[in-house]
């Protein structure tokens, strides 16, 4: 019988950021209740009070704190009372699912690699806010999904890694966002657990997985090829 590898392995401590739905988090909830992530979300943190990800976390047991921004003079209060919050639960791994606040400086220097982000779109193409409907205005016929770290600039920084789908005819903006958002919830766990078992390596700015994953794929073709 293959070993649990929540039980093998020593738990990573995760703080999630969250400001909206929270079906990411959600998918990160679940992965670590069937064991498939050796991770504990040992706090939930929202800024906008009311929000989803709050009802998700509480129905599965886990602390919570509602910090809202709006109640703070300026932008620096707020973060360094996030990352205390984040700092007294003994956070590890800072991620970001939904949260719609720039993480300036202070973030950066209490986590340095520590904070990751998921982004509805192919990086580097598309970021920013809107992208699945950019994508489509566009004309692409691939969208997607990146996993990054986070570093100083609008989702720029190094990617972990992507899921790719195909962009139809008869797509609306809500449908390629349902299309992507179901491959945030199966890649975003992923790359935590990668963490979590510290396979990646920077090298430059490009995050190598040791050992590599197995990928049989070479190509994708859009529309699908036989
Ligand atoms: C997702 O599309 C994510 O990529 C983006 O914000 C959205 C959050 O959705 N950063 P949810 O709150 O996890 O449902």
């Amino acid at each position: 019988m293959m070993p649990d590898p929540a039980l093998t392995c020593q738990k990573l401590r995760i703080g999630v950021l969250a400001s909206g739905s929270g079906s990411n988090l959600q998918s990160i909830i679940d992965c670590c209740a069937d064991g498939s992530l050796a991770a504990e979300i040992a706090v939930v943190i929202t800024n906008v009070p009311g929000a989803g990800a709050l009802e998700r976390a509480q129905r599965a047991g886990i602390p919570t704190r509602c910090i809202d921004h709006k109640t703070f003079s300026d932008r620096q209060t707020f973060d360094r009372e996030v990352v205390s919050a984040l700092q007294n639960a003994g956070i590890e791994l800072v991620v970001l699912a939904g949260f719609m606040r720039i993480i300036g400086d202070v973030f950066l220097d209490a986590y340095p690699q520590k904070i990751i982000n998921i982004h509805p779109a192919l990086l580097p193409a598309f970021p920013g806010l809107h992208v699945q409907k950019k994508a489509l205005e566009y004309g692409a016929k691939f969208a997607g999904c990146t996993v990054h770290f986070v570093d100083g600039g609008v989702d720029t920084g190094p990617i972990i890694i992507q899921a790719v789908v195909p962009v139809l005819d008869s797509d609306t903006e809500e449908t390629l966002s349902a299309r992507i958002l179901k491959e945030e919830h199966r890649i975003y766990p992923r790359a935590i657990q990668l963490i979590a078992e510290k396979r990646l390596r920077l090298v430059g700015r490009r995050v190598v997985i040791d050992p590599p994953l197995e990928t049989g794929a070479t190509a994708q073709h859009n529309p699908a090829l036989a």
